[in-house]
C-alpha cells in the first residue's frame, strides 16, 4: 500500500481519481488540491470520504484549496488546468493564450511541489500533456528524469486496442497495442508491434480498417470531447495514470508507454516524448528501443518534431 497520493485539480479526471484510489485501497492517503471556490476539493474529498462504509474501505481522504495538504506524499497527479471554454462575450481564448494560462498554472503546481512534495514520483496527465510535463521538468528543483512523467501513451494505446479488439471480435484482453510520439494528432500507433493473441493483427482486421482504426486513435480525444459536449474524456485518462502508479508502487517492472524525457533514446534529446518504458521501485527504471517500419520512424520523426515545436513556444513563454 502507498502511504500518500496527491492529486493536484479536483475537476472531473481528479475526481475520478480520487474515487478509484478509496475504491481500490491504494494509499492509506489522499491529498486533493484545486483552487475551485468556495471549497470544491474539501467538497469531493468529503462526498467520497462519506462513500467509505459502503466501499468497506478506510483511507484518510483530504481535500484543501492550499497545496500544504501535499506534504509527505509519494505520488503527486497532476490534471489541473483549464480547458478550452468559450469566455464571457462569445470568444474562445487563442491556442497561445490558453498554453500560456496553462503554463501559468503549471508554475503554481511545480511551487508546490518544491514546496511540499519534494522528490515525489510525477506523473503528469494535464494539457497540452508534452508541454506541460516538459515545463513541470524545468520548474522542479533537482527534478530525477526518472521519477517524472506524463500520461499518454497508456490511455492511446488503450483506446486503439480497444478499437482493435471490436473489429477483431476478440477480448481486448487478446490484444498488444502500442502508440507512440506526442499526444497529440501526430502520434503514431505502431501496427508492427499490434498483436491479436500474440498474432499480427492483419490476421484479423484487413488493412484498411486498421487505417481507419489508427486514424480514430489519433482524434479518440476530439471524438469524446464532441460527443460530451463540454469537458473531456476524465474516466480513461484516470484509469490510465493509475495503471503508472500500480506499477511503480508494486515494482512490477511493467512495461507501458510513458512520456519520458529522452537523453538520446530514438535520436531525441532533451524531450518528453512517448515511449516504451520499464516501470518499477524507481520510477522510469528503463526506456525499451522497438524496432519500428520504415513508415512508422519517419511518422514519429513527424510527431517529435511537433513536440518540439510546443517545447520551443514553453521556453519562449515567461
Ligand atoms: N491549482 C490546482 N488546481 C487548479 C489550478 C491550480 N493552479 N488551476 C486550475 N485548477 C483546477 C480547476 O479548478 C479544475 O477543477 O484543475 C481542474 C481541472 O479539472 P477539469 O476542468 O474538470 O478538467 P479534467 O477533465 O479533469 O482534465 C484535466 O487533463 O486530460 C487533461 O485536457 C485535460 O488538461 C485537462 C486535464
Amino acid at each position: 500500500m502507498i502511504n500518500k497520493i496527491g492529486i493536484v485539480g479536483g475537476g472531473n479526471i481528479g475526481g475520478v481519481l480520487a474515487a478509484e484510489i478509496v475504491s481500490r485501497r491504494l494509499a492509506r492517503n489522499v491529498a486533493l488540491v484545486d483552487v475551485k471556490g468556495p471549497d470544491m476539493a474539501a467538497g469531493k474529498c468529503l462526498d467520497i470520504a462519506e462513500a467509505m462504509p459502503v466501499y468497506g474501505s478506510d483511507v484518510n481522504i483530504v481535500g484543501a484549496k492550499t497545496y500544504d495538504i501535499l506534504a509527505g506524499c509519494d505520488f503527486v497527479i497532476n490534471t489541473a488546468g483549464v480547458p478550452r471554454t468559450m469566455r464571457p462575450d462569445g470568444t474562445y481564448p487563442s491556442r497561445d493564450e490558453l498554453l500560456a494560462i496553462n503554463l501559468k498554472i503549471t508554475d503554481q503546481v511545480a511551487d508546490g511541489i518544491n514546496k511540499y512534495a519534494p522528490g515525489a514520483f510525477i506523473i503528469s496527465i494535464a494539457n497540452p500533456l508534452d508541454a506541460i510535463v516538459y515545463r513541470l521538468y524545468k520548474k522542479i528543483n533537482k527534478c530525477n528524469p526518472k521519477r517524472i512523467m506524463g500520461m499518454a501513451g497508456v490511455l492511446d494505446s488503450a483506446r486503439y486496442k480497444y478499437f482493435v479488439a471490436e473489429a477483431a471480435g476478440v477480448s481486448v484482453e487478446n490484444i498488444e497495442a502500442v502508440v507512440l510520439g506526442g499526444h497529440g494528432d501526430t502520434m503514431v500507433p505502431i501496427r508492427s508491434a499490434c498483436r491479436v493473441y500474440g498474432l499480427p493483427v492483419e490476421q484479423f482486421v484487413p488493412a484498411k480498417k486498421l487505417d481507419a482504426i489508427e486514424d480514430r486513435t489519433r482524434n479518440a480525444g476530439g471524438e469524446v470531447v464532441k460527443l460530451l459536449g463540454s469537458g473531456s474524456a476524465f474516466v480513461s485518462p484516470a484509469i490510465s495514470a493509475l495503471e503508472m502508479v500500480e506499477a511503480i508502487a508494486f515494482d512490477k517492472k511493467k512495461i507501458v508507454p510513458v512520456c519520458a524525457l529522452l537523453q538520446g533514446e530514438y535520436s531525441v534529446k532533451g524531450l518528453f516524448v512517448g515511449v516504451p518504458c520499464v516501470l518499477g521501485k524507481d520510477g522510469i527504471e528503463k526506456i525499451i528501443k522497438i524496432k519500428l517500419t520504415s513508415e512508422e520512424s519517419a511518422a514519429l520523426k513527424k510527431s517529435v518534431a511537433a513536440v518540439k515545436k510546443t517545447c520551443a513556444e514553453v521556453d519562449a513563454a515567461k
